[in-house]
């Protein structure tokens, strides 16, 4: 395979040797591991999948994640899987939704910086995000390095940050934007997710900040102090220098590293189409799975 730096941040786009409708042999499975590992962004352009062909691409990096369908009700989707996150602002007949639909509360909650279910145990891998359709302003999806993020911090906050672990509500971010239509049963079923605030990449050793907007309190810390710091460190990991936008171009496929990025998608026009669709592994191999909590 040939690859050359994404431009303007971080990440690698894959160029030539790699057809997505190929099934992987074992050795290119591990190059795409190592530049993932290496870069967090692999990005390949110009190919455009069906839902059937995402999701045999996808299964060959390992078990799919469910993400957020898995905690809250699944209704509306026209997707045939469950498999296919349906990244789109589209209804049942092809036609931009209502903005009190459901999905469109999705596609704002997307806007704040995350790492794709980090509020579960195991959180997601690779997410990959396919461009369908694009509206003619707005609508990309920046990225953020948490490698780089957490070698910028002084010394004296990665020591204090080093036995530090973090909550994950998956509600959290939902009540931020304002929605909070959710009953005491529904809200007892999703229980927090506990992480590190510094982990480290199991295959290289290589330290990253973990946090983003599903983290809502530090455990040992008063929640204001925690919430303060999440903030504070989520500020610095989202500065100019540790960013990546996307521009999407029909066909694209957009695969990162959940452990080690942030992303959010970018305000658009809501009346005009977006369509892409995500499909997601299990980080079913952390070590952080051996902890208790
Ligand atoms: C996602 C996501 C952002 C976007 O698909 O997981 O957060 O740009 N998408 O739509
Ligand atoms: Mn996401």
């Amino acid at each position: 395979m040939e690859t050359r730096p994404i431009e303007g941040g971080f990440g690698v786009e894959i160029t030539a040797g790699l057809d997505v409708l190929n099934p992987l042999s074992a050795k290119q499975i591990n190059e795409i591991d190592v530049l993932m590992d290496e870069h967090s962004l692999v990005l390949i352009r110009n190919q455009p999948m069906t839902v059937d062909e995402q999701l045999t691409w996808t299964r060959q990096f390992g078990p799919l994640d469910l993400g957020f369908k898995k905690v809250i009700a699944k209704g509306g989707e026209k997707q045939k899987y469950d498999e296919i996150g349906d990244i789109s602002n589209l209804s049942k007949d092809g036609k931009p939704a209502a903005r009190t639909d459901k999905r469109i509360l999705n596609n704002i909650a997307n806007q704040m910086w995350h790492s794709d279910s980090s509020f579960q145990k195991p959180a997601a891998k690779y997410s990959m995000l396919h461009s369908v359709r694009n509206p003619s302003w707005g609508g990309q999806t920046q990225y953020a390095d948490l490698k780089a993020a957490y070698d910028a911090l002084d010394e004296r906050t990665k020591a204090f940050l080093d036995d530090k672990i973090a909550e994950h509500y998956a509600l959290h971010s939902r009540f931020l934007i304002g929605d909070d239509s959710y009953n005491e049963e529904q809200k007892a079923a999703i229980a927090p997710a506990y992480w590190p605030v510094v982990r480290q990449n199991p295959r290289t050793g290589r330290k990253h900040l973990f946090i983003g907007v599903h983290a809502r309190s530090i455990e040992g810390m008063t929640v204001p102090e925690g919430r303060m710091m999440l903030l504070d460190l989520l500020e610095h990991a989202t500065k100019g220098e540790f960013t990546y936008l996307h521009e999407w171009q029909v066909g694209d496929t957009m695969i990162w590293d959940n452990r080690a990025t942030l992303h959010r998608g970018r305000a658009f026009d809501l009346d005009e189409p977006r369509e892409l669709r995500r499909t997601t592994t299990l980080d079913d191999k952390a070590p952080e799975l051996r902890l208790a909590s």
